[in-house]
């Protein structure tokens, strides 16, 4: 489902209605609505209103979305204006990518956000995309150094979600609250095998039509092409860092940066939607690696996936030393890593992810939507999970009721739209 920017009705002359938004006046047709009257608030698509709401429910959505003025490019400097003209150009290199994590100057970081926002907004618009995760076990058979369900952790509590549960949860989502796209997750579960996952999706998809993303870990090449088969449409598998040293590093105890690559590589020839990317603030990881995770974003994500690492308890990363870049540092570096990925990818899909929000607060999820971010991905989890997954400590939950009230085309309509730009999507 979707959320966009309220408009009010400035005048009517039978099915169309001139609106005004923020500064803009547009025409639109109402036929869809009845009993419409000038000064009314609707919510509407390109060319049709779609919902009547009352002006204190435009306030709330406003204030969620509150859209980013356009900045005057005075003061800006040389350099920035030079870089975001290349950026149109399509030819941002690693250099220009590193000029741009490294801003210091206020007024050069509003004006890349504020570029990134403009970006957004002409290309999709002002629709910003709600989808939903499930996760369904918390057991894992490796052991990432950075990770809470790392085999090795033996302080947390395993669950795992029967199939009956997993289908439940997903069919009541996209039937009662309306989503469209669903990530099912989990650590790498092997007892959820090909046959039992081919299970899942296929009685899924046959009770309700949704798209379903699996987030499960390297599981190889048959696992990925029965679940293909099957019905699931994208993976969200992060490469962690380009950085094939750090990689090693972080991984102390197996996993090998190869493997991953051959598996995004896999990915892209099945022709699975990609929802990948890093890692962002590790120790030892500097400006430059972050560089090169934007290329390699740029090589394979439709959907960006990257969030900052927050040192988390019972884990070999757990203790911070002197050195390693604080959460400040942490944070303004993803604001900006997502504002450059807007750059670089004008119609992908950019969530805000729920680690920035553990780190940041809740208040950057509008600053990090109007530098470039387009979505959103809310825990559908069971609440009797939810306290299980603890990738990393202190997990932030997200106030989605607001949201999933004023969401968008939650039927059929909504499936067909999410179709159509995920095809386009594929081929850029
Ligand atoms: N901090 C932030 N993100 C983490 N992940 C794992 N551990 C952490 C952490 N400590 C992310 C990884 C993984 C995803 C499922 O969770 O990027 O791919
Ligand atoms: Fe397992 Fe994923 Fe955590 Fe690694 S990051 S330990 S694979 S859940």
């Amino acid at each position: 489902m979707c959320l966009t920017i309220p408009a009010k009705i400035k005048s009517l002359d039978k099915n169309i209605a001139e609106i005004i938004q923020g500064d803009n006046y547009k025409k639109i047709d109402i036929s869809l609505l009845n009993n419409l009257k000038v000064g009314d608030w609707i919510l509407y698509t390109n060319k049709f209103a779609i919902k009547k709401i009352d002006s204190t429910e435009a306030k709330e959505i406003t204030d969620l979305l509150d859209l980013r003025p356009n900045l005057e490019i005075k003061g800006v400097s040389n350099r920035l204006i030079k870089v975001l003209e290349m950026a149109q150009l399509h030819e941002l290199n690693l250099s220009d990518i590193e000029y741009l994590l490294k801003i210091k100057n206020k007024n050069d970081l509003e004006f890349l956000y504020s570029e990134a926002d403009v970006i957004r907004q002409a290309n999709l618009k002002d629709f910003f995309c709600i989808h939903g995760i499930i996760e369904f076990s918390n057991y894992c058979q490796n052991n990432c150094d950075y990770c809470g369900l790392r085999q090795g952790n033996k302080n947390i509590k395993r669950f795992r979600m029967s199939i009956k549960e997993i289908v439940g949860t997903a069919v009541s989502a996209v039937k009662k609250k309306g989503y469209k796209l669903l990530v099912l997750q989990s650590g790498e579960d092997y007892f959820y095998n090909d046959e039992k996952l081919v299970k899942i999706i296929k009685e899924i998809k046959n009770r309700c039509r949704v798209f379903i993303f699996v987030s499960i870990g390297e599981r190889g090449k048959g696992c990925y092409e029965k679940l293909k088969e099957a019905g699931v449409s994208g993976v969200l598998f992060r490469f962690e860092t380009a950085n094939n040293r750090l990689f090693k590093k972080i991984h102390s105890q197996g996993k090998n940066y190869k493997n991953r690559l051959k598996h995004l590589e896999l990915f892209k020839k099945l022709g699975y939607f990609i929802a990948t990317g890093s890692l962002i603030g590790l120790p030892g990881q500097n400006v430059k690696d972050l560089a090169n995770d934007i290329l390699l974003m740029k090589k394979f994500a439709q959907m960006v996936s990257m969030g900052p690492f927050i040192p988390t308890e019972n884990t070999p990363m757990a203790r911070v030393k002197k050195g390693d870049w604080t959460s400040e540092e942490k944070i303004e570096l993803n604001l900006k890593m997502i504002a450059i990925m807007r750059l670089i990818k004008k119609k992908a899909r950019i969530p805000v992810v729920t680690a920035l929000e553990t780190l940041a607060g809740s208040e950057i999820r509008k600053k990090a939507l109007s530098s470039g971010a387009n979505s959103l991905m809310f825990n559908l989890t069971p609440a009797k999970y939810r306290p299980y997954y603890k990738i990393y400590g202190n997990k932030f939950y997200q106030k989605e009721n607001v949201w999933e009230k004023y969401g968008l085309f939650k039927e059929v309509e909504s499936y067909k739209m999410l179709e159509k730009r995920m095809a386009e999507e594929l081929n850029i």
